[in-house]
């Protein structure tokens, strides 16, 4: 089982606290901060965009895990900032594979991991059609756009089946992400399932307390 990863979801996070928070990350070692990036038409919202990207990797020795929820994102990916050491998930569901796979080959290209996304209602058996081109894949375990929902039932018998499709094609190093609703209750049960990064928000460690005692909280519970 790959080590245990844990990425913040920043829209969660008081715009208002930020410093404090990130500090709170960096003290407690945390792997990732998590950045959803909504375009109003993929997903029915707008979020975090270029210019917090920008900033964030100015600030913090973090890396970045960017979250695009926007359509035909290979048009899109040259506004960002990333580079090695950072995750840049994009989803299927977002273009026709032949672009989804230049996508997935423009963020190698400039040293970073690319993640393969894919909605609650995709089949997981559709990772197949990508499994070279990627290093793990994000597995919404809520219909992206919205923080503060409850997890799609099925989620977690989809994570079990997602690790057994990656391990019998020969990708025992190929992450599963899970994005949405992990909380303390859930995120043990996740992992059982053989998810190994965990996207926390407004359910767990971004919720009411005091942040690295959350993350603290919830490395203890993923072991
Ligand atoms: C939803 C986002 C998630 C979400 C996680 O589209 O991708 O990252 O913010 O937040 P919670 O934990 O509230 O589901
Ligand atoms: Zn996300």
């Amino acid at each position: 089982m790959l080590p245990a990863a844990i990425s913040p979801s920043m829209m969660c996070a008081d715009i208002f606290k930020t410093r404090e928070i990130i500090d709170a990350f960096e003290k407690t070692e945390t792997e990732y901060l998590h950045i959803d990036v909504m375009d109003g038409s993929f997903v029915p919202n707008f979020c975090l965009g270029t210019d917090y990207c920008r900033r964030l990797k100015a600030g913090t020795s973090i890396p970045l895990d960017i979250h695009l929820m926007v359509r035909e994102p290979v048009k899109t990916l040259d506004k960002f900032t990333f580079g090695s050491g950072d995750m840049v998930s994009v989803h299927h569901e977002s273009d026709s594979k032949e672009n989804v796979l230049k996508a997935l080959e423009f963020i190698r290209s400039k040293g970073a991991s690319p993640f393969i996304a894919i909605n609650p209602d995709t089949p997981v058996e559709t990772v197949n059609d990508y499994i070279a081109a990627v290093d793990g894949v994000l597995l919404m375990t809520v219909y992206p756009g919205f923080a503060g929902q409850q997890m799609v039932p099925g989620s977690l018998e989809r994570i079990t089946a997602l690790r057994s499709l990656l391990d019998e094609s020969g990708r025992q190093s190929a992450h599963i992400e899970v994005d949405g609703n992990v909380n303390y209750e859930k995120a043990p049960l996740m992992r059982k399932a053989g998810a190994d990064i965990f996207v926390v928000g407004t359910s767990s460690v971004l919720g009411e307390g005091d942040k690295a005692e959350n993350m603290l909280k919830m490395r203890r519970l993923l072991g």
